[in-house]
């Protein structure tokens, strides 16, 4: 979960490597760190904190040299330490490198390493610069050291390594964690996401599982594991620079909740006979199973729900990283549908691995070009919702909603129903309106230990994200239930003053979640009521536009996006990088 990039071309590396990371920073904020080699030396700087605190201390856009490499960390393997950080560096100080991924037999090798070599942190990655001095001292030939340590690590793992003798030329080494080339004019990039350099260039190549690229400042040759020379095209993505700056907002994360009224529509601009082939597949008759993670996962609830009400199609939804016992099922007569923004999630793209070789179809949804995800899908749509930087998914969570909702709009043929969709941008512009309203009720979550997100049927996704949403950007804890289960259990935590937000519009849920929310508030809950309508059980009313029944759970989510980004500043954290989470998780 980390960030990495590689520079080599006529420029100084370090600015541009500079600017990659903090690209890239939503990826990993732990620690970062730059190497560069410049007069036969090679250069290394990192320290632990974000990105421009490192850099008032230790200056790295000052180091000198026309190659290098550069990593944020999100620490997995050993403490957020400076020892930690990468690059890490042969005890020849010859060979330097940064590393994305987990090498699952680390300790192994670290083992068998450790008589000859000086181990100086915690990381697995450390034993890979220590593996390759040892190999590349017998071998004299960077690629076929490259392939020789890569079969020796388990695990998933993307490298860029740079050796100091081969001062002309940057390696990249891509297994089961992303990896991509940008090919600028007289200079390229090799980086886990197209955002780190998207300022350079907009034309990238993909790199495969198991591949080595060896890249100079005009040439790129790719590898395979097996030593086949592979020949790939270069593709130009349509992602602009601009997208990814927070324009006249102070955080990306409040962008892009203001973004989604346009990105809605985006969503739903998917290519015809793409889509068809979907939909075609959809009513073939096989078993449907959806899968995702997080935000993501909560959409595949959201689908499930639709699907079976609506469109009378059963469906199974499940976590990612709970996949096993679902792959049991799955085989030839099934369709795999994996939801996803960054098409990378370890545990999703794990789930996947373990029944594509049985036949099963996979029919993705995601939303970064290129990604891993969108590689491995026999048919797919993209959310074309632009970067999302904020680590807590908002617009990419309405987009994959506008896409559930075409898909069930079009398998029952419902009236209006492109209307409907038609309209879904108004309906988000006028909610995002609330947020002039919301003061009271940020004070009294700012006041608060516990807050519980109730809502029924459809409406119980949302209010997990809710929650979700709340605990990511405020640290406040929140827990989303289905409204009915509150009896159950949960019930004996209500106190005087506890928050209870009831997701609650005029349809057929209304009227048992207001029995649920007159229980909590005899129990002395605040009832924080979101409905078109007001109620005299609230003591706090956010009204919603009364809209299509089914259309209310995108209109729902703003609310909640807008209480939780602005709780956060009311307790000033930083909502664009929570502490302690990373947006793509690429580690299991
Ligand atoms: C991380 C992010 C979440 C996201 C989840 C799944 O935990 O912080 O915002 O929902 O990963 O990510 P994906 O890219 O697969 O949708």
């Amino acid at each position: 979960m980390c960030g990495i990039i590689g520079y080599i071309g006529n420029n100084n590396a370090s600015p541009i490597l500079l600017q990659s990371l903090k690209r890239m920073e939503y990826r990993g904020y732990d620690s970062a760190g730059i190497a560069t080699i410049n007069d036969n030396e090679l250069i290394v700087r990192k320290d632990i904190g974000r990105i421009d605190q490192i850099n008032e201390k230790i200056k790295f856009d000052a180091v000198k040299g026309k190659i290098g490499i550069a990593h944020t960390r999100w620490a997995t393997h050993g403490t957020v330490t400076i020892e930690n950080s990468h690059p890490h560096v042969s005890c020849n100080e010859e060979i330097a490198l940064v590393h994305n991924g987990i090498i699952d037999n680390y300790m192994q090798l670290r083992e068998e390493l450790s008589t000859k070599h000086n181990f100086k942190s915690e990381t697995d990655t450390e034993i890979i610069a220590h593996l390759i001095e040892e190999e590349y001292a017998k071998r004299k030939e960077p690629i076929e050291t490259l392939k020789y340590v890569s079969d020796k690590l388990t695990g998933s793992f993307a490298l860029v390594v740079i050796f100091k003798d081969h001062v002309n030329e940057i390696y990249g080494v891509r297994k089961y964690a992303p990896l991509i080339i940008g090919k600028g004019k007289k200079e390229n990039f090799i980086a886990s996401d197209i955002v780190s350099f998207i300022d350079y260039t907009d034309n990238v190549i993909f790199l495969e599982d198991k591949e080595i690229a060896k890249v100079t400042i005009n040439s790129v040759k790719i590898i395979n594991f097996d030593g086949k020379e592979i020949r790939r095209g270069v593709t130009h993505v349509a992602w602009e620079a601009a997208d990814v700056s927070k324009e006249e907002f102070s955080h990306h994360t409040i962008k892009e909740i203001h973004e989604q009224n346009s990105t809605v529509n985006m969503a739903l601009k998917q290519d015809k006979v793409g889509f068809n082939n979907f939909i075609k597949e959809l009513t073939s008759g096989k078993n449907i199973f959806i899968t995702g993670s997080g935000s993501s996962y909560h959409i595949a609830l959201i689908f499930r729900n639709m699907l079976t009400r609506f469109a009378k199609i059963s469906a199974q939804a499940f976590l990612s990283s709970e996949a096993e016992e679902y792959s049991e099922l799955m085989d030839d007569n099934s369709i795999l549908i994996p939801i996803s923004q960054s098409g990378e999630t370890a545990d999703l793209l794990e789930a996947i691995r373990k029944v594509k070789n049985k036949g099963v179809k996979i029919l993705s949804i995601y939303n970064t070009v290129g990604s891993s995800l969108s590689r491995m899908s026999d048919l797919s749509m993209n959310l074309n919702c632009g970067p999302e930087i904020g680590v807590a998914a908002t617009k990419s969570f309405t987009a994959q909603l506008a896409i559930v909702y075409k898909i069930i709009f079009n398998l029952c043929q419902m009236e209006n129903g492109d209307k409907k969709l038609e309209g879904l941008s108004s309906n988000i512009k006028e909610v995002l309106d609330i947020k002039k309203s919301l003061h009271q009720i940020i004070e009294v979550l700012n006041e608060s230990n516990d807050v519980y997100f109730l809502g029924r049927s459809i409406h119980h996704p949302i209010a997990l994200e809710g929650a979700l949403k709340l605990k990511e950007l405020a640290y406040i804890h929140a827990e989303g239930m289905a409204a009915g289960e509150l009896k159950h259990g949960t019930l004996a935590l209500v106190e005087e003053g506890t928050p209870a937000i009831i997701i609650n519009p005029m349809d057929e849920t209304y009227r048992d979640t207001i029995s649920n929310a007159i229980e909590m508030k005899s129990r002395g809950a605040k009832i924080i009521g979101i409905s078109s309508t007001n109620n005299e059980v609230y003591d706090y009313w956010i009204k919603i536009p009364e809209v299509d029944n089914s259309i209310y759970p995108i209109i729902e989510i703003i609310p909640l996006q807008l209480l939780a980004y602005f709780t956060a500043i009311r307790r000033k954290n930083n909502p664009d990088y929570p502490r302690n989470l990373a947006k793509s998780v690429t580690v299991k």
